[in-house]
């Protein structure tokens, strides 16, 4: 749905013509209410729900100002745009003291206002789907005290801070420019990224593996020819496709032994977990369904959803091979890393049974293919940035 579609606005100003002149540029895309004080605003906002609010700072009785604290307070999603007299902003810092997404000064014109009330409706939605993702992440992660001490820790992280800004502490006061630089879904994104790496800091010996798999499954796109919107998405989805192991208890991950049959169910979510996560965030839903099916077998015989052959969706076939992959390559807590030839072995064994038969013999082709010491170079591209360079849908 366009972000635009069916928002209301709520126009505060005492003057009838700036009122009338923004309700006559709104009202062909959004339902414009009008309040004609500070205390009647506030009274619209009790009684109605309201997406934007054009205020005008220059008012008798409430000041601007208070009103715009007031807002802020009770009405924290609310997205505000200031309307000023010529200078009576000083300079953005002024707009960012007072918490605001946008100002503009009179006389406006209609490319303006659009302008603005376009950039503000679309942070509001990227805010609401962020908040969606922290909750869920929340309720998820609520399951694992390890997990929990784990989200702690990213919230106090520099690197996270550093990649984030504000975001997590106090979103309502991220200021104009930030917002601008750097997308709320790019960010959302890089924020992501974090929490996939620190996600594998519950099991020691899934340490790169996100990153590892990504560069496999990227090898493989190469090869297959995607496009390259296809390619970024498999990349993307590689990186967080066990994403949803912040839902399974680390002692399950951890386990030497085998699992009893409840405890492997827990740990057979983490797909469908992982999927759920992103749902609410501005990423292309490939991404979120290679997430859900990198563990669907070529037979059918895998889960969630018993996919088989070409159900199951290419990128989660590409991830599942670069997975396994990955898997059989590293030491895990019931074996040790597997010698080359016994994974090109397993691989060949299990294709057209767990794997896609012409992805592996495309996957067998890469690791023959010169780039036959592939950990080589995931392990070059460990410390290479960034994972996300621009976010297509
Ligand atoms: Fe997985
Ligand atoms: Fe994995």
């Amino acid at each position: 749905m366009d972000p635009q579609d069916r928002s209301t606005i709520l126009v505060v100003d005492d003057e009838l013509g700036p009122r009338e002149s923004l309700r006559m540029i709104l009202e062909p895309l959004h339902r414009v209410i009008q309040a004609r004080s500070g205390v009647e605003a506030l009274e619209r906002l009790r009684s109605d729900s309201v997406d934007l609010v054009t205020l005008d700072l220059n008012m008798p009785g409430m000041k601007g100002d208070e009103v715009m604290r007031a807002v802020r307070t009770e009405f924290p999603q609310v997205e505000v745009i200031i309307i000023t007299g010529c200078g009576t902003l000083a300079s953005a810092t002024d707009g960012i003291r007072f918490g605001i997404c946008d100002y503009l000064e009179k006389p406006f014109d209609v490319v303006q206002v659009s302008a603005a009330v376009a950039r503000a409706l679309e942070r509001r939605q990227a805010r609401t789907r962020l908040t969606c993702f922290l909750e869920e992440l929340g309720q998820v992660v609520g399951r694992d005290r390890d997990a929990r001490a784990l989200l702690h820790d990213v919230q106090r992280s520099q690197k996270l801070r550093g990649r984030l800004g504000g975001l997590l502490q106090d979103r309502t006061t991220a200021s104009p420019v930030q917002a601008e630089a750097q997308g709320e879904a790019v960010r959302s994104i890089e924020f992501l990224e974090v929490l996939a790496e620190t996600i594998e800091t519950k099991d020691r010996f899934m340490r790169g593996h996100a990153r590892r798999v990504a560069v496999y499954s990227s090898l493989l796109a190469d090869r297959l020819s995607l496009s390259t919107r296809e390619h970024e998405q498999v990349r993307i989805a590689a990186f967080l496709h066990d994403l949803g192991k912040v839902g399974v208890p680390t002692d399950l991950l951890l386990r030497a032994g085998a699992l009893e049959p409840g405890e492997r169910a827990i740990v057979e979510e983490h797909p469908a977990i992982g999927a759920r996560l992103v749902e609410p965030l501005d990423i292309a839903p490939a991404i979120r369904q290679a997430i859900r099916h990198h563990h669907e077998w070529w037979d059918g015989s895998g889960y969630p959803d018993g996919l088989a052959a070409e159900e199951i969706p290419l990128a989660g076939r590409v991830i599942s091979i670069a997975d396994a992959f990955d898997a059989m390559s590293c030491d895990r807590p019931y074996r040790r890393a597997l010698s080359r030839s016994v994974v090109i072995g397993e691989l060949t064994r299990f294709a057209g049974v767990q794997f896609d038969p012409h992805l592996t013999k495309e996957f067998l082709a890469v690791l023959e293919s010169g780039v036959c010491d592939v950990e080589l170079v995931a392990d070059a591209l460990v410390t290479a940035s960034p994972v996300f360079p621009s976010l297509n849908r």
